[in-house]
């Protein structure tokens, strides 16, 4: 078995995002239903956020299905701009059950940006240790929401 690789990449999305009020964005349910099934097939877990027009997302696997999978990712027209902030390789996956997890926009996510002085969502700027620590707070939540049984996010996406 190769090593296990997390990369964190941002980018900036090509459309105009569709009004918030009615749920997941149409054009990132659709990449999520691409993830969903290919991801399984590669092994390749992860997290995706969408906001103020730019995606933050997560992927851990082995270092060949990361390479594989960000190589398709990054020739996708529906966004640009793609900036690697961080890879490393990683003992354990911080998203093991997940093919690809959404990830709301949170209250959790505006106090990280306001404790960082950051009027928007702009992960194009963020830090390698600033991307890490936005990849742990997804962690957390996900894992405390599990956790508290509040509610379950494949119960929401039905997948
Ligand atoms: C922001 C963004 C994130 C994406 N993430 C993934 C992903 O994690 N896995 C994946 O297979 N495709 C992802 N895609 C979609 C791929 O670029 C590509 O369209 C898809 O893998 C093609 O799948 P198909 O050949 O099964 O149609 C993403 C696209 C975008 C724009």
């Amino acid at each position: 078995m190769s090593e296990l690789v997390r990369l964190i990449y941002a980018s900036r999305a090509e459309f105009a995002p569709a009004d918030p009020v009615q749920g997941v964005e149409p054009n990132v349910g659709r990449i999520l239903m691409q993830s969903r099934r290919n991801n399984k097939r590669s092994g390749i877990g992860g997290v995706l956020y969408f906001g103020d027009g730019h995606f933050f997302q997560v992927l851990e696997g082995e270092r060949e299905a990361v390479n594989r999978t960000y190589q398709r990712i990054s020739g996708d027209s529906r966004h640009r701009q793609l900036t690697i902030l961080s890879v490393n390789t990683a003992e354990t996956r911080l998203f093991a059950d997940w093919s690809m997890k959404y990830v709301p926009a949170e209250q959790s996510v505006r106090e990280f940006l306001a404790a960082r002085d950051y009027l928007r969502f702009a992960p194009l700027q963020f830090s390698e240790s600033e991307a890490k620590e936005l990849a742990r707070l997804f962690h957390r939540e996900h894992t405390g929401r599990e956790r508290a049984g509040r509610f379950s996010w494949r119960r929401l996406f039905d997948f």
